[in-house]
C-alpha cells in the first residue's frame, strides 16, 4: 500500500512535466488541409455528410464524440466514452484512438506531432 503511494506520487509530481511535453506545436491550417485530405480523407470529410466509412468532421471541434452525427453508427465504445472534442482532445485521439477509447472503430495514428497540430488547425476552420 505504501509503495502504491508512492507511485502515485511520483506520478501526481510529474504530470505537469508531461502534461508540458504533450502540448501541441503551433498548428498551420493550410497545411492541415493538405495532411487531412491525405491521413484522414480516406474515410472522412468536413462537408456535413457522413461518408459510408466514417462520420463527418464539419463542426466536430467543440463537438459530443459519438453524437455529432445523427445517421452515423458508431462504436458502443465511442458512444459510451462520449469525448468533447476539443482541440487536446483530437491530438489524443489521432495521437492513438485505441488507447483513448479502447474498442473504437477508429485505427489511424498520426505520430508525427507537428502533423497532428496542422490537421487539428484545419478541423478548426472547418465549422
Ligand atoms: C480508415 C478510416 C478512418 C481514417 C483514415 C480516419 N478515421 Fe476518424 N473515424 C473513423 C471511424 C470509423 C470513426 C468512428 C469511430 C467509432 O465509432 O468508434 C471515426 C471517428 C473520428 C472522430 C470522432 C467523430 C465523432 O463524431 O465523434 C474524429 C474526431 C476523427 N475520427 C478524426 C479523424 C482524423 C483527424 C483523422 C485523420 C488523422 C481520421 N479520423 C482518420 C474512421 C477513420
Amino acid at each position: 500500500m505504501k509503495r502504491l503511494f508512492a507511485v502515485a506520487a511520483v506520478a501526481a509530481a510529474l504530470s505537469p512535466a508531461l502534461a508540458m511535453a504533450q502540448a501541441m506545436p503551433a498548428g498551420d491550417a493550410t497545411k492541415g488541409a493538405a495532411t487531412f485530405k491525405m491521413r484522414c480523407g480516406v474515410c472522412h470529410n468536413t462537408t456535413g455528410t457522413d461518408t459510408p466509412m466514417a462520420p463527418t468532421l464539419k463542426g466536430i471541434v467543440g463537438a459530443k464524440g459519438g453524437a455529432h452525427s445523427a445517421s452515423f453508427k458508431y462504436s458502443d465504445a465511442l458512444k459510451k466514452a462520449a469525448p468533447v472534442w476539443t482541440p487536446d482532445k483530437i491530438n489524443t485521439w489521432i495521437t492513438a484512438p485505441q488507447k483513448m477509447v479502447p474498442g473504437t472503430k477508429m485505427m489511424m495514428v498520426v505520430p508525427n506531432p507537428q502533423d497532428r497540430a496542422d490537421i487539428v488547425a484545419f478541423l478548426q476552420t472547418q465549422k
